[in-house]
């Protein structure tokens, strides 16, 4: 299974519910860099996890105790199976980014092992079990463009007439995403019980309009992740210097994201700031869910 990352086109966050969790009203949109699950038969349950270049391999939790672990465990116990195969796992999505690289992941493994045990689980309960493996994960199944609401977890496809291209600036060490949220509770004491909405979003998308879709991306925890890491504020500086429409900060961060005008402008802005930055990725967007890949 080929699973993309996100990127929140608007991100509206809440006072956190009683559960801890916060209310999020959020403009999700899957971009074309991705992680790939393979899932093969095996005796006994066995998960390899292989990193490309620019994913911080020491970031990733020890083994047994991946997501795609708990997906497994998860989806068997579901149905009643045993958890049994081989997993492999290639990331090119880096690590602790905010772009729930762990979430596509999850989505991944539930599809590839839903294959592999030939279980059928129907998309809904598909999509329920994703959202108790975490917020992200039922959007890295539903992929294009798509509004979330609850903790992020429950999603709706929206219309989207563009094609967009992104330059991704992720960095080696990451960021943890309770701290963020946490540092979101000390800057805003007086969030609202319910986050605002992302009309102005929802109208570029359907108007393909990437003016519009510039002026209206929002991220309420870029201040939080700005106030943990200041110089990613440069990042964006520089990449909107060399030409990107608008950065910020994808999700509880630390990757900064630039939307560009063109994929020429991309390619453009990526070159110019390739000297400066470890990686610089281009990704065009919207792109598939979790989808299946068939090798010759
Ligand atoms: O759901 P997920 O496992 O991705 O969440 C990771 C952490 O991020 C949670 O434990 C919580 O601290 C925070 N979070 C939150 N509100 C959300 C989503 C995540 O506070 N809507």
């Amino acid at each position: 299974m080929r699973v993309p990352a996100k990127v929140n086109l608007y991100l509206g966050v809440g006072a956190p519910r009683p559960d801890g969790f916060h209310p999020l009203d959020t403009v999700y949109q899957a971009i074309g860099l991705y992680d790939d699950v393979t899932a093969g038969p095996a005796d006994d349950w066995r998960v390899d996890v292989r990193t490309s270049d620019h994913v911080a391999a020491e970031a990733l939790p020890p083994a047994g105790d991946n997501i795609v672990d708990r997906a497994a465990r998860l989806l068997a116990a579901h149905h009643g199976v045993d958890v049994r195969g081989e997993l492999r796992v290639d990331k090119d999505i880096p690590v602790a980014a905010g772009l729930a690289g762990g979430s596509a992941d999850a989505a991944g493994a539930l599809v590839a092992l839903d294959r592999l045990w030939q279980l059928e689980t129907p998309d809904d309960d598909l999509l329920r079990l994703a959202g108790e493996l975490g917020s992200d994960v039922p959007f890295a199944l539903v992929g294009g463009s798509a509004h979330g609401t609850g903790r992020g977890e429950l999603v709706h496809r929206v219309p989207d007439e563009g094609g967009w291209w992104w330059v991704v600036v992720p960095f080696r060490e990451g960021l943890s995403t309770p701290d963020v949220y946490r540092r979101f509770d000390q800057l805003h004491p007086d969030a609202p019980v319910v986050p605002t909405g992302p009309l102005a979003v929802l109208g570029a998308l359907q108007d393909g309009d990437v003016r519009a879709l510039a002026r209206a991306l929002h991220n309420d925890l870029q201040a939080a992740a700005l106030d943990l890491r200041p110089e990613l504020a440069d990042v964006i500086a520089a990449g909107e210097e060399a030409g990107g429409l608008r950065g910020m900060v994808s999700g509880s961060g630390p990757t900064v994201v630039l939307l560009c005008g063109s994929g020429d402008e991309a390619r453009q802005v990526a070159g110019t700031l390739a000297p400066s930055y470890d990686t610089v990725l281009i990704a065009p967007a919207p792109v598939a869910g979790a989808h299946l890949v068939v090798r010759a």
